[in-house]
């Protein structure tokens, strides 16, 4: 374990402000970097940077008071204005980073301003880590919102020790490329002394994209852990696969009202295969993709009509970015048309569920659904799958897995891998997932739930720790 203090630094918080018609309420946050830090956090404690609203107000700042109270660490607000919310946030982090290290260039917006504010938004957080911490603390920063924190953290406290880890994919240099910051990105990406990522294909992306445009570094090692050298010092770089907290999940599937939850939602669809899509509403997750797959099984094999449904769950996410905007009304044109072309009285093709799905109610709805259809374009990782097999403690469940998504090297032998671009190939793995032998099945999530036990959270916090302790001194520090 890690006899420091632990500072974790994250655009996101567990918890979320919104302004609604005037008020400010509080929402808990989605996706996969706040299911895999909360448990970490209250397990060791500790300090959480993160933004919260536009406002420094007494209301928020009393908020997070009495939320920390109820748990092993402490909340340093970071205020992010509107304007930053705007260029940092929606512009810089999720309209050129996000769709670039995704694969999805053609959805980038390369504004030159969006770089301005994502470097003083930066700054801003490197500042409030600086103000609440000492020399002594690992200062870990997660994710693409805040890849230059530790450039400007450094500035000031040049030999501290900044650890980061990625969350999403790293894209190889024939993409990276187009980045017009490419180099402040690596440079900054240098200034850490630790760099954590999901798959020994990011690592050898990364690792590509510094030798192609710094090529006067040095670099080390092979597989899954380099060490550059550079003029900052020295940087260890670990492909390090982020999981769930697997004994808590597999204890919340067991507990009573998710069983009694389960057998109602199973009583409403009656004599039908389930399957389940849960996804933010991303155009990474491949929703169109999937529903047209699902479409094409319909279409083509009319034997499975009444005889499978999809719940579809897309919980709310950017909502002000044009691109998701025009995503939703995307699936729901598709949702209505395939359930209009081939609902028959008692049978929906498509449940659609476009809002956000309390813990419960998400682990009955895993463990009432005979197959997993996750079929992001790209993913860092996918916690949904690793999340639906843990919660079917009785090893039923067959899931179908992009090969995409981060999670497909750890999870590819139980699950049915496939293309999400290919609509034949993915309808076809539902047909086989439909037709699964009982004995075939229950050995593949077996396999599946085995792989997620012996390298959950836990896991992976004592990989991260392990690495710092193995850390060389900061060169430029004895300098
Ligand atoms: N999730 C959520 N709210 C919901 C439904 C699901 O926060 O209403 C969680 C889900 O349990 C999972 C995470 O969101 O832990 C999604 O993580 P994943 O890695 O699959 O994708 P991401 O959203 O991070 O891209
Ligand atoms: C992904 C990203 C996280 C992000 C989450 C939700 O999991 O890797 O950094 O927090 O999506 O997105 P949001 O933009 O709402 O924070």
């Amino acid at each position: 374990s890690l006899d420091r203090r632990l500072v974790v630094v994250s655009n996101r918080i567990p918890l979320s402000w919104v302004q609604e018609g005037g008020h400010l309420t509080t929402k808990p946050s989605s996706g996969g970097l706040i299911s895999a830090l909360e448990p970490l956090l209250k397990a060791h404690g500790g300090l959480w940077v993160g933004s919260a609203g536009s406002e420094d107000s007494a209301e928020i700042r009393e908020q997070l008071e009495s939320a920390a109270k109820q748990h092993a660490y402490r909340y340093t607000p970071v205020f992010v204005t509107a304007d930053e919310q705007v260029n940092y946030y929606e512009g810089f982090s999720n309209e050129v980073i996000w769709p670039l290290f995704h694969d999805l260039q053609s959805r980038c917006v390369f504004e030159p301003r969006y770089w301005d504010f994502y470097q003083r938004v930066n700054r801003k957080f490197a500042e409030a880590a600086l103000a609440e911490t000492e020399q002594r603390d690992v200062i870990w920063v997660h994710d693409y919102q805040l890849l230059q924190v530790a450039h400007f953290f450094r500035e000031q406290r040049p030999e501290a020790c900044v650890a980061f880890f990625l969350h999403i994919p790293f894209p190889a240099p024939d993409i990276f490329e187009k980045l017009p910051w490419r180099r402040q990105i690596l440079e900054g990406l240098l200034d850490y002394d630790l760099i954590g990522v999901q798959t020994a294909r990011d690592e050898r992306n990364l690792i590509a994209c510094l030798r192609g445009f710094l090529p006067h570094y040095k670099i080390m090692g092979r597989g899954r852990r380099h060490s550059v050298l550079g003029p900052q010092g020295e940087t260890r770089i670990e492909a390090m696969p982020i999981s769930i907290d697997y004994r808590d999940f597999a204890r919340g599937a067991s507990a009573d009202t998710v069983v009694e939850r389960m057998a109602s939602i199973q009583k409403q669809y009656p004599g039908l295969h389930i399957a389940i899509g849960i996804d933010r509403l991303d155009y990474t997750k491949g929703i169109p993709e999937r529903l047209r797959a699902f479409r094409a099984l319909l279409r083509d094999h009319e034997e499975y009509r009444r005889k499978i449904t999809l719940m579809q769950v897309v919980v709310p996410s950017r909502e002000n970015i044009p691109r998701y905007q025009e995503l939703r009304s995307q699936i729901e044109q598709l949702v209505s048309s395939i359930n209009g072309d081939f609902s028959e009285p008692g049978w929906t093709p498509i449940e659609y569920m476009h809002h956000s799905v309390p813990r419960e109610e998400l682990l009955a709805m895993y463990r009432s659904a005979d197959i997993a259809l996750i079929t992001p374009l790209k993913d860092g990782m996918n916690l949904v799958a690793k999340e639906y097999c843990t919660a079917h403690v009785e090893n039923s469940g067959v899931l179908i897995l992009s090969e995409f998504a981060g999670a497909a090297p750890e999870l590819g032998a139980g699950a049915i891998l496939v293309n999400p671009y290919d609509e034949v190939g993915v309808a076809c793995a539902l047909r086989q997932a439909i037709e699964m032998e009982p004995r075939e099945r229950h050995q593949r999530m077996l396999r599946l739930r085995r792989q997620i036990r012996n390298a959950d959270i836990l896991g992976w916090r004592d990989h991260f720790f392990a690495a710092l302790e193995n850390l060389p001194e900061r060169k430029a520090a004895q300098a």
